[in-house]
């Protein structure tokens, strides 16, 4: 079996930090959200990923290497244009071959990993014919696609799935404007070869991409069996500022504790904290669960509960809590920043200058709320 991850696309919904950078390397727990789903796969025994990439493929590669680092082996995929999920195993089908393959949504992250997933395929493929790309010769075999589901609040936003009476999937759709039910497609898929056959035959939807949903269904249409698992634990699709908050708390909730940077006497550190090599704690508070990345520096400051500060960032004589901050951040003199993501290299200042006024230099889609 086969992984493919899609980084591609551009991340419209977080400007204006991924104008210039991609959606899918933003930091949770001040690791990038990309990762995640690589380690998942990896612990799944996927040891062959493909990963989709566009116009910010350099950043991509550079962070994630040849897969080494996570025992895996990458192959970059370049997509010209985010043309839509299922372009995305259109261009990768010399990749996988007729191999089954784990799709996963490079900005999506899971809590329950994917282990169930694939054995509850395995399982289901143990007792019949290996899957056929001539869909018209299927019976007896195994499913050709498994999607995970879970209803939501405004399924409107998302893929959504209508059963039958008998539980099976009978219809998929993008988007609705009036979802069938609350169904929500996560991120995560299982194809066996016969999805290449259904990518190739689907027409572009009226937002002009080729989509993973119309394939699914062009199977269902052709009486290929379509599994459905239901999603156990939590799932972020972290496109935006406030899911993306939550996934930090989600994962800071459970890091394993550690201190291998810098505490002076003055400093103290309370509940689940981790403080990488190189970070200094001067006069500083902070609870837990919070990280402190590498080379940063907390100076005469408090950092409260579900906190991610990144390698190089400088706080001092501030308050931060609830709050993602990216690599190289200066906040100085801040008395309260919270439920705040700030991207790299960016400052946040309190000056004495006169007037006493607010300054700012804001990106496009850039959002303030003052106290
Ligand atoms: O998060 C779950 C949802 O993901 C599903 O419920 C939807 O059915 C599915 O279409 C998808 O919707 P999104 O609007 O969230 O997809 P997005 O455009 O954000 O793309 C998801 C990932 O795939 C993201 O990492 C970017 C990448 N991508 C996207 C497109 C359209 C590509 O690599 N290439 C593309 O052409």
């Amino acid at each position: 079996m086969k992984g493919l991850i899609l980084s591609g696309g551009a991340g419209t919904r977080l400007r204006p930090i991924t104008h210039t950078s991609a959606k899918q390397l933003v930091p949770v727990a001040n690791k990038p959200i990309l990762f995640y789903g690589i380690e998942d796969m990896a612990a799944a025994g996927i040891t062959e990923i493909g990963i989709i990439v566009g116009a910010t493929a350099p950043e991509i590669e550079m962070a994630v290497g040849d897969g080494s680092d996570f025992g895996v082996s990458i192959t970059y995929l370049t997509q010209d244009e985010p043309l839509g999920l299922a372009h995305c195993v259109l261009i990768a089908q010399e990749f996988l071959g007729d191999d089954d393959f784990v799709m996963y949504l490079g900005d999506n992250m899971l809590q329950q990993g994917l282990d169930g997933f694939i054995d509850r395929w395995r399982t289901m493929h143990a007792d019949s014919r290996p899957p056929s790309l001539d869909v018209s010769n299927r019976s007896n075999s195994g499913p050709a696609a498994q999607i995970l589901l879970t209803p939501v609040p405004e399924p409107h936003r998302f893929g959504v799935a209508e059963l039958d009476a008998a539980g099976h999937v009978v219809r998929l759709v993008e988007k609705p404007e009036d979802p069938p039910s609350d169904l929500a497609l996560v991120g995560v898929y299982l194809f066996s070869s016969a999805i290449h056959e259904a990518v190739a035959a689907i027409e572009p939807s009226d937002r002009g991409e080729l989509e993973i949903t119309d394939a699914i269904q062009w199977l269902i249409d052709h009486d290929v069996p379509v599994h459905h698992d239901l999603l156990d634990g939590w799932w972020l699709d972290t496109g935006k500022k406030d899911p993306l908050l939550e996934s930090n708390r989600r994962v800071l909730e459970s890091i394993e504790p550690r201190i291998d940077g810098d505490v002076d006497e003055n400093s103290t550190v309370d509940g689940r904290v981790v403080i990488e090599a190189g970070a200094r704690l001067i006069n500083a508070e902070v609870r837990g669960p919070a990280i402190i990345g590498r080379g940063s520096t907390i100076t005469s400051s408090y950092i409260g509960p579900f906190t991610a500060i990144a390698a190089n960032c400088e706080v001092i004589d501030s308050e931060i809590d609830q709050s993602v901050i990216m690599e190289g951040a200066r906040i100085l003199s801040v008395p309260r920043l919270t439920d705040s993501l700030l991207g790299r290299d960016t400052e946040v200042v309190r000056s004495t200058r006169r007037p006493h006024a607010t300054r700012v230099m804001l990106g496009d889609h850039s959002a303030v709320e003052l106290a």
